[in-house]
């Protein structure tokens, strides 16, 4: 077993120093420059590897930088950590954790021990048991209690209990069952329970209570109040027959009166954001069939392998890492826009959201020394073209730099007339008018009124990287995730931080527990928070104690 290196913050390393020395060199440079400078750069800056192709031309950087920051992943030991992420060892090292998303795709005949025990088998025997239970529901073998089929799966998780799956079922929705339906109640708010089952026949209702911990404060609400609407309407022996539960915690799923026959397990080494493809998947599962979502795991796969045995300098998570930490870090932009031109990838920004965000927002490195640099940066987005239409004009013109990747498919899934060309006409045009602009020049020579050309000029510069595949496939989807996974880890290893705790959303959790009883309370019964807080309590209190006027 090799030691965590959780020495040094990344501004003491000595490539930090040459990358600000390189900065400051190169401060004046932008892309039509580097462009005009360089016929072929968008030759050399690009890769290829697990059915993505990845063109990282458009950003601010030279060769040189590059080199730079590939020594710098050196120094920061990113193979070591890769190996070490892949040997099972506990690089989550807050919570004393193996992170092992990759075994959840691993073949049956590979090794991966956690604690000397191989855990390959345990996962390939929860993938045949979600196989045999998705055929069951789906071939209508598994009746509800009154002995209908199965026509509807609601499944009830929050975070990465739901965030994966419903990106997955929204992604993969050409490959779904069109007879069933699929719904995703995450939010406390009643209104998600409600609106997701209003229409639905309880007899034909399947609910999954998707919860690592099975103790989530959201989904147990919800759950029971799935529970309860089940019982209902089909009395207390329907509980067996319309749900199960996917968890890590057996003895919750029990007490919740779930039998553990019918629960599907994982385990502490896979993180909730990193759970899509185990068996938090099983909605994704029932919906595209067994052999699509093996064919996803594939994907992911394959951008395993590509990750950790492909040189760096054609390494597409590592340079997509390196890229963000360059922009992020030294650059100074504090978000990254993550814009899809595939409508079926319309939930991919929230599910990238968690993913970045829960991974690498945090401020302590390894070694507890508070950051002097910024870590993990602002991830949101939406679809092009929709994006287009309302935020893009600050990307084109605003004052702070957003940095973006644009992800398209050279093949529809629908091919209908003119559309598809028109969109990836789109992504392209956006590529290139963020990097090159329009210039004052160029305004001129148009005739554009004196007084509007500052207006309408823009002044490009605005990186971006473009990202294609050949169509939406299960496999290429599975293919786009582990490749931010990928990247994510990499940009963790850099900042020298935990990419899988998530301490920062406990605070807010136990001061909820603290209020949810004073919300309740006499309205004279006295608090002790801020002023603010304490004032915003007695206004519910009285409006509750008042009701809806
Ligand atoms: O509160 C954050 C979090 O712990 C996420 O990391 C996780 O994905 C989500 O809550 C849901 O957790 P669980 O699957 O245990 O219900």
């Amino acid at each position: 077993m090799t030691t965590i290196d959780r020495g040094i913050p990344l501004s003491r390393r000595e490539g930090w120093q040459r990358l600000q020395a390189h900065k400051t060199a190169i401060g004046a440079l932008d892309l039509s420059f580097l462009f005009a400078d360089d016929p072929f750069r968008a030759e050399h800056l690009n890769a290829t590897g697990a059915g993505l192709f990845f063109d990282y031309s458009k950003n601010r950087i030279t060769t040189g930088t590059l080199e730079l920051l590939l020594d710098l992943a050196r120094e920061c030991h990113l193979p070591a950590r890769i190996e070490q992420m892949f040997g099972g060892e506990k690089i989550n090292v807050t919570e004393n954790r193996a992170v092992l998303h990759v075994a959840l795709r691993a073949p049956k005949d590979e090794v991966i021990r956690v604690d000397g025990k191989n855990v390959v088998p345990e996962v390939h025997a929860v993938l045949e048991r979600m196989s045999r239970f998705a055929n069951r529901i789906r071939d209508g073998q598994w009746r509800g209690q009154t002995g209908k089929p199965i026509r509807n799966v609601v499944n009830i998780g929050i975070g990465g209990s739901d965030l994966g799956p419903v990106m997955a079922y929204e992604a993969l929705r050409n490959y779904t069952r069109r007879d069933m339906r699929f719904r995703f109640v995450s939010n406390i708010d009643p209104t998600a329970f409600f609106e997701s089952v209003r229409d639905l026949d309880p007899a034909e209702t399947l609910f999954i209570v998707s919860s690592k911990t099975f103790t989530t404060l959201e989904t147990m609400t919800n759950a029971h109040t799935a529970r309860e609407w089940t019982r209902q309407a089909l009395g207390d022996p329907a509980i067996g027959r319309h749900f199960v539960a996917v968890s890590t915690n057996e003895e919750a799923v029990r007490q919740f009166g779930i039998d553990p026959e019918n629960m599907f397990g994982f385990w502490d080494w896979v993180g909730g954001r990193y759970s899509m493809d185990s068996a938090i998947g099983l909605s994704t599962m029932l919906a595209v069939g067994s052999e699509n979502f093996h064919d996803m795991l594939g994907g992911f796969r394959e951008m395993d392998l590509h990750f950790r045995s492909t040189p760096f300098e054609k390494n597409l998570p590592v340079i997509h890492g390196l890229l963000c930490v360059w922009e992020g870090t030294f650059m100074g932009s504090a978000t990254r826009g993550v814009f899809p031109y595939d409508q079926y990838l319309k939930r991919f920004p929230a599910y990238l959201q968690q993913l970045t965000m829960e991974s690498n927002g945090k401020h302590a490195t390894l070694d507890g020394t508070r950051v002097d640099y910024d870590t993990g940066p602002v991830f949101w987005g939406e679809p092009g073209t929709n994006g287009q239409h309302s935020f893009y004009q600050l990307i084109h013109q605003g004052t702070r730099i957003i940095p973006s990747d644009l992800i398209g498919f050279l093949h529809p899934l629908h091919p209908s007339g003119s559309h598809h060309d028109i969109l990836i006409a789109n992504l392209l045009a956006q590529s290139e008018a963020l990097a090159f602009g329009r210039t004052r020049e160029e305004l001129e020579k148009q005739g554009v009124p004196p007084e509007q050309i500052p207006h309408r000029i823009c002044e490009g510069n605005r990186p971006t990287n473009v990202i294609l595949a050949e169509r939406l496939t299960p496999a290429v989807l599975g293919s786009l995730i582990a490749f931010y996974e990928h990247s994510v880890f990499t940009q963790g290893v850099l900042w020298g931080i935990d990419s899988f705790d998530q301490w920062g959303v406990e605070l807010g959790k136990i001061l909820a527990q603290k209020i949810l009883p004073e919300l309740t309370a006499s309205p004279d019964d006295p608090l002790s928070h801020d002023s603010s807080t304490n004032a915003l309590i007695v206004r519910y209190r009285k409006a509750r104690a008042a009701g809806p006027s």
